[in-house]
């Protein structure tokens, strides 16, 4: 039985329903969790969740909200009524905005989706969140003070990169999960990714959920590629 809280996440960076159910025609034999994100979901709006979940995946939708707590309450209702499986949301929204999200998450029956935060995005560097944001402590302590405040919150866990999992578990707890992107295989492309790592060594790191894009999407059989990714980083 796979460890519900471990998996590979297919990116599904498509701009139409179209495109993302060819590709999904590609899987007969198993359901990938899959990542929707904003351009997928902008374009499409709520009815591509519904129909890729009405196929059996899992989903994550990746909006990354960040608004006053009373809004991101109600925005996250309409999501989780949608039936996705995990969403996120800024931690710079602060403590408060992430105790009303996990309200807002939460169905009548007591149940809801994993939700997890951004803690600083990968784009930010040290200088400019120094100069935009006046922010003069060393990214490695924001980092982990969001995936703390976070937690504090309630939430179930962060976006990082791998290089990160094992510090966000050592400060936050081992069950609160990591999910990140950045992977590739060893022998793949880099494409504008910097900082990677293949799946065998997030899973040395204690990366929880790898976010897998072009690796899959992009290759000559997806299947295969997604059947690799499987293996070497759930063994
Ligand atoms: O194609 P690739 O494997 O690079 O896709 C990675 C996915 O993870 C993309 O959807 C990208 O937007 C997302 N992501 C990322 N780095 C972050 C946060 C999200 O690459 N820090």
């Amino acid at each position: 039985m796979r460890n519900l809280n471990k998996d590979v996440m297919v990116a599904c960076d498509f701009s139409s329903k179209a495109e993302v159910m060819d590709f999904l025609d590609l899987f007969t034999e198993e359901k990938p969790f899959v990542k929707i994100g904003m351009e997928l979901y902008y374009a499409e709006g709520p009815d591509i969740v519904r129909a890729v979940k009405a196929r059996g995946h899992r989903i994550f939708l990746d909006l990354k909200l960040h608004d006053i707590p009373n809004t991101v309450r109600k925005a996250m209702a309409v999501l989780s009524a949608l039936n996705v499986d995990m969403c996120n949301l800024h931690a710079a929204g602060t403590v408060p905005m992430m105790e009303e999200a996990l309200k807002g998450l939460t169905r009548a029956d007591g149940t809801r989706p994993l939700l997890i935060a951004v803690t600083q995005l990968t784009s930010t560097s040290e200088e400019r969140m120094r100069e935009d944001l006046l922010i003069e402590r060393p990214m490695e302590e924001v980092v982990m003070h969001y995936a703390s405040r976070a937690r504090a919150a309630g939430l179930d866990g962060v976006v990082c990169s791998p290089l990160e999992a094992g510090k966000v578990h050592d400060a936050c707890g081992s069950d609160f999960l990591t999910v990140t992107p950045g992977v590739r295989f060893a022998d793949g492309d880099k494409g504008d990714q910097v900082r990677v790592t293949t799946p065998a060594r997030a899973r040395e790191l204690g990366s929880d959920f790898i976010v897998v894009g072009r690796p899959i999407t992009q290759a000559n059989d997806p299947v295969a590629a997604y059947r690799r990714c499987v293996r070497e980083f759930l063994g």
